[in-house]
């Protein structure tokens, strides 16, 4: 076992909230966003950030919830992370979890667990800002127009040019924040976020560009606007095409005819192999296969299926579309150039294209070369195919083109 080294930095995810203006019946961290929760979601962008140890701070009676979700976001990394109970404030909370920190901790972010789409990029980003003396923020130019008002007067317009909006992870060096917190602490000030807190205590602040999916979720149309921004990086993913290759090398010296490219060609000589040879059918198995991430020939077909001894290419064919259509795939298109000396493949290329194609309920192209003399192929021992497969996810049920 390798042990891996012990991380200075330290991310203190802060989700003790009650989530008041969310107005669900679970905490805000516990509320599901898709199937995964708000605090999964942000503690699926921690661990996808470079190693830290990971303080998870929630409201009491909660630790077991947190831990699963913890458990579950950090793989490999579980032993970095942490479960403590928060307290009445955001400020409480953050106290609660500097408590906690690893004696070898020197840089320490505080993190809002509803801010659960911040991407990983942006928690690098500050954890590599954060000077000796001066602490860091994200934030993001303001857009709007802003006015100061005085009841339903307008009293004058704001230079948002010396505005940002300020967002987490939020980052300090350890030893000035314990400091800051253990003199608010004294005082008994609260501050609006970890940033005020620090430069309270006479320190600098600097920031780095944010990330607009960095938005904390606080009303029910932050969440709404979650969903919708993971269910279009799913559509994205799902309407995304996959590629596939195959091969497959036959030598001549099966019994009776040959049988390619879902042809019988009578007088030709044979292919050996476990089922009938088709090297075509067999390498177009392979670029499906491969599309899909299913595995290959050998798995589905191979010496420990004895059903498909003999077998023809169509057979093949035909249950690598089942095993597609099941897993949610649908055939876009195959193509598949072949090498041999014989047969002559161009008199009866639309036939076997049309073969091929019925067999997949997808259009499958055919080319076919010789190779100059050169090679197995050129010295007439066998052929050669290699074929591109490019097929659908996210197609469960959907009718290919083709089907009748
Ligand atoms: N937080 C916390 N402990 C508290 C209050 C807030 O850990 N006592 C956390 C929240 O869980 C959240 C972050 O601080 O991740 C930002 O706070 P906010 O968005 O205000 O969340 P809530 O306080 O839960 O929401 P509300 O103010 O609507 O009740
Ligand atoms: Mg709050």
């Amino acid at each position: 076992m390798t042990l891996l080294p012990v991380p200075t930095t330290a991310i203190i995810v802060v989700a003790a909230g009650s989530g008041t203006r969310l107005g669900a019946s679970a905490p805000k961290a516990f509320v599901g966003i898709d199937e995964l929760s708000v605090l999964r979601h942000a503690l699926n962008g921690v661990f996808a950030a470079s190693p830290a140890q990971v303080i998870v701070v929630v409201p009491d009676g909660h630790q077991g919830d947190a831990e699963t979700e913890l458990r579950a976001a950090a793989g490999d990394r579980a032993d970095l992370g942490r479960v403590v109970v928060g307290g009445e404030t955001r400020q409480a909370s953050v106290a609660a979890g500097l408590h906690a920190l690893w004696g070898d901790i020197t840089t320490v972010l505080v993190h809002d667990a509803a801010r659960a789409l911040t991407p990983p990029a942006q928690i690098d980003a500050v954890a590599a800002a954060v000077a000796p003396t001066s602490g860091v923020i994200p934030a993001l130019p303001v857009v709007n127009t802003l006015k100061r008002v005085a009841g339903a007067d307008v009293v004058e317009a704001v230079d948002r040019s010396e505005l940002v909006a300020a967002q987490t992870p939020q980052g300090f060096p350890r030893d000035l924040l314990e400091a800051a917190y253990a003199a608010a602490g004294a005082s008994g000030a609260e501050y609006t976020d970890d940033a005020a807190l620090f430069a309270a205590a006479g320190h600098q602040v600097s920031h780095v560009t944010g990330s607009p999916l960095a938005f904390k979720i606080t009303v029910p149309a932050d969440l709404e606007r979650a969903r919708q921004l993971l269910s279009r990086s799913d559509r994205v993913a799902a309407s995304i095409p996959r590629v596939g290759v195959g091969t497959d090398v036959h030598a001549y010296g099966g019994e009776g005819d040959l049988w390619l490219a879902g042809l019988e060609w009578p007088g030709e000589p044979a292919l050996s192999g476990h089922s009938d040879g088709d090297a075509v059918s067999h390498a177009i198995v392979d670029a499906l296969l491969g599309a899909a991430g299913l595995g290959d020939i050998g798995e589905h077909f191979g010496t420990s299926h004895p059903e498909y001894a003999g077998a023809h290419g169509a057979v093949f064919l035909a249950r690598t579309r089942e095993i597609l259509a099941e897993a949610g795939f649908a055939i876009g298109s195959v193509s598949v150039q072949l090498q041999a000396n014989r047969p002559r493949f161009s008199t009866r290329r639309a036939e076997a294209q049309t073969a091929l194609s019925a067999a997949l309920g997808a259009p499958v192209s055919v080319t076919a070369t010789t190779t100059d003399g050169l090679g197995f192929t050129g010295r007439g021992e066998g052929v050669a195919v290699t074929a591109v497969a490019l097929v659908l996810p996210g197609s469960a049920g959907a009718p290919s083109t083709l089907e009748q």
